[in-house]
């Protein structure tokens, strides 16, 4: 083939596919003719890159250059046509759109009730000076009782009472009953002051009813410092009650026991007319402390542990536990 014959070929294909790119009235129209001149198969485009191959080798490099040229012009022209139409679109849906508004982000899912209440729980408390701490839920005897004062013979190992692990390599493990563990492994690696608070998932062997659930939460709360008294933690839980139910709450102490605490107490919140239990709490025990290498001779400090479903369930008037681990999204849907 001539030179010239290659060349006024090429420019008649570049002017009709730019007219069709140009004329087609919609996405249908633009892909049959882009499968018309840039089809791999059986492309016009194609067709005319095979005659390449028969023009004189003198004029091959002028060819080629043509060739590359055009190949670019015809796919700008396809790209510009894609462009218009997608722009055509958006007009023809809705002329008012404002491309230039911020974007909302679609409203996908919301947070459950339960993740809502820790995260306002460690916003109160973080307030008030508390960092959070975690620790794991596996947990070994030490950190679940024996640092916590709970002699070998208490009711509170019992297997029935606990989820014991089998298999743990010789080490007796179980699912934490309590978030108590987190004291000891933050005093463990830390020395006084100290003022956390962990929050995480407990296990224990219960019955589900509608105050009952195998797995629930607690907030542990610890405070370890020269001079720390029960003064100090009444007023820490008022703050915390009044900051979280939102009115003036009322605290009361209830004399109780807990191995890790002395003196121990319930702690009740006066709340709508009425007490309700929250939790315990006291004094951390002087064996705690020397567990963890604490001189009670120089600090002294508080500790409570409160049950979130039931702060949670109080907020939101939630009456049964188990709605909570259920998964129904026209109850999760309300919060
Ligand atoms: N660990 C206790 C429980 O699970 C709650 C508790 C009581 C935590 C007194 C404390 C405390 O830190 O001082 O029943």
């Amino acid at each position: 083939m001539a030179i010239d014959a290659f060349l006024q070929s090429l420019t008649e294909l570049e002017a009709e596919a730019l007219g069709a790119f140009d004329a087609a009235p919609d996405a249908a129209a633009l892909e049959a003719a882009r499968i018309e001149f840039l089809g791999a198969k059986n492309g016009r485009f194609k067709s005319v890159q095979k005659g390449l191959g028969t023009i004189p080798p003198a004029d091959k490099p002028l060819a080629g250059k043509r060739l590359n040229e055009v190949r670019d012009a015809i796919q700008s022209g396809f790209d510009r046509a894609t462009e218009r139409l997608a722009r055509g679109v958006i007009e023809e849906v809705d002329p008012t759109f404002d491309p230039t508004l911020p974007a909302a982000p679609p409203r996908l899912g919301r947070r459950h009730p339960i993740t809502q209440t820790i995260g306002e729980l460690v916003d109160i408390m973080g307030r008030l000076g508390f960092s959070l701490e975690e620790g794991p839920e596996i947990e070994d005897e030490r950190h679940n009782f024996d640092a916590l004062n709970i002699p070998a013979d208490h009711p509170a190992r019992d297997p029935l009472d606990n989820f014991y692990l089998s298999g743990s390599g010789g080490v007796l493990r179980l699912l934490r009953s309590q978030t108590s563990t987190v004291q000891i492994r933050v005093m463990e690696r830390r020395q006084p002051p100290v003022r956390i608070i962990a929050l995480g998932r407990v296990y224990r062997p219960d019955t589900a009813d509608p105050t009952h659930y195998p797995m629930f939460h607690q907030m542990e709360g610890l405070m370890v410092d020269r001079g720390v008294t029960m003064a100090d933690l009444k007023r820490t839980l008022a703050l915390f009650a009044d900051s979280y139910l939102g009115t003036d709450v009322d605290v009361r102490f209830r004399p109780s026991f807990f191995p890790f605490t002395e003196p121990s107490v319930e702690v009740d919140f006066f709340w709508n007319g009425r007490w309700m239990e929250f939790g315990g709490a006291g004094m951390v025990d002087p064996n705690v402390l020397r567990a963890v290498g604490y001189d009670p001779d120089v600090v002294s400090g508080f500790a409570f542990g409160l049950g979130v479903e039931r702060l949670c369930m109080r907020r939101f008037g939630v009456t049964d536990i188990r709605d909570l681990y259920t998964n129904d999204v026209r109850f999760l849907r309300q919060f």
